[in-house]
């Protein structure tokens, strides 16, 4: 639980906020590559608040942009992306990617009027199919962090965008919380699994260690980027199941994978105080990816803004008789039984109301973190800095191992991510 004014301070996230300012210290993916062409529509894209529009100018430069123009206010979501600019409709006042106004016809040709004009633009950058924005200040712009996905060919990696229409917080306490896939995503125990371990269209599958029972264990231990979450779960008679989570300070985290399977990354990006750009990468350690059967198993039907058609208004289209079939949740597609959770809470929770468990020690440990360290930005102490540790090396392990063995035995943590002694 916690208390209603560290609530608040936790999930708001507007400029001007503690939160919000914090957040606006990191590199946020912003939307996919192939949503902008050269001279194509422009595309609005609300972050932290922030009403902007994207768009990929004649030379394929990217430019992020405040979505009114400085004029009068009209939307450049509607503006003309022709000539190297974005033009406003109303009066023709056309700005370049980096939010220089490159011409101003509605005012006499001798007036310098222009030079004083400019739009707000942030710095992006392209990497693996994702454009990624920066909304901090100049100064404290870090380099992009260097994902393990990053160094994998693009036939390796499957990447979604999804408006999800509740809090950032609650959407990332659930990717962190190991005990809902032993209830929520159980599915059919006779269904056709496809693909070893991972979910299919209904859930998970039965026989996954995470599904089968709940973690019979939990630890967290504090690292470098954030807080590393282990899970022990059954195995057989001689073995237990040993999976990580990684939270990755601020809002990125790599759920639990067992060696073998695919990996996946997620970022939780508020879009405000009440919606999330939910982030989901799914790679391929050696080969390509089955990106038509990944989606699928994720079962995420989504409209042109990227929300979804199974949502709140109808209930995620939960059937009753598949659950009596011994679907848990009623919902097909283990994304949209993510989305139902969270989004049922509302767009805020309460969490001066809710009764933590021992069973909620990871969701516990990273507020705490962001907690701490947002109090440690209001008091202008540092950050932690990702560039300066070797994510490209950090992905979630997984295995089975002897029943007599300590988690931290079966996968330890590598020297380059332990908490040097002056930072704990
Ligand atoms: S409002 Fe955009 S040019 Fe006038
Ligand atoms: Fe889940």
């Amino acid at each position: 639980m916690l208390k209603v004014e560290d609530n608040i301070l936790i999930t708001r996230i507007g400029k001007g906020t503690p939160m919000g300012d914090m957040f606006r210290r990191y590199w946020l993916p912003v939307l996919k590559s192939d949503e902008i062409l050269p001279d194509g529509k422009p595309v609005r894209v609300k972050l932290l608040g922030e009403n902007l529009v994207a768009f990929r100018d004649s030379e394929g430069k990217v430019g992020l942009v405040d979505e009114k123009c400085p004029h009068r206010g009209t939307s450049l979501a509607v503006g003309i992306n022709a000539g190297c600019g974005l033009t406003c409709i109303y009066h023709g006042w056309k700005f370049d990617v980096h939010g220089n106004c490159m011409e101003l016809p509605s005012e006499p040709k001798m007036s310098n009027f222009k030079n004083s004009i400019h739009l707000t633009a942030y710095p992006v950058q392209e990497q693996n199919g994702i454009v990624w924005g920066y909304l901090g200040p100049k100064e404290h712009q870090p380099p992009l962090p260097n994902f393990y996905w990053m160094g994998l060919p693009d036939n390796q990696l499957l990447v979604e965008r999804v408006w999800q229409e509740c809090n950032y917080l609650q959407v990332m306490e659930n990717d962190l919380d190991f005990v809902h896939a032993a209830f929520l995503h159980k599915a059919l125990d006779t269904q056709d699994v496809k693909g070893g371990l991972l979910s299919t269209d209904l859930g998970i599958d039965p026989a996954h260690p995470l599904v089968r029972n709940p973690p019979v264990k939990q630890s967290v231990e504090p690292t470098n980027y954030g807080r590393r979450c282990i899970a022990v779960g059954e195995g057989d008679e001689t073995s237990y199941a040993f999976m990580e989570i990684h939270y990755i300070f601020p809002f990125y985290t790599f759920p639990p994978r067992f060696g073998g399977e695919d990996g996946m990354w997620h970022a939780f990006i508020p879009r405000d105080d009440y919606s999330t750009w939910s982030w989901d990468v799914q790679f391929s350690h050696a080969k390509p990816i089955d990106a038509r059967g990944q989606h699928e198993r994720r079962g995420l039907i989504l409209d042109e803004q990227l929300k979804k058609l199974r949502n709140l208004s109808n209930d995620y289209e939960q059937d009753r008789e598949l659950m009596k079939a011994g679907n848990f949740s009623g919902i097909r597609g283990i994304a949209n039984q993510d989305h139902a959770v969270t989004e049922t809470m509302g767009p805020i929770v309460d969490r001066s109301l809710e009764h933590l468990g021992t069973s909620d020690m990871p969701i516990i440990q990273m507020r705490r973190m962001l907690l701490e360290q947002v109090r440690r930005f209001q008091d202008g102490k540092s950050l932690p800095r990702l560039q300066d540790i070797p994510l490209e090396t950090l992905y979630s392990n997984g295995k089975y191992d002897s029943r007599e063995k300590e988690w931290n035995e079966v996968i330890p943590l590598a020297d380059a991510f332990a908490v040097l002694a002056k930072n704990s």
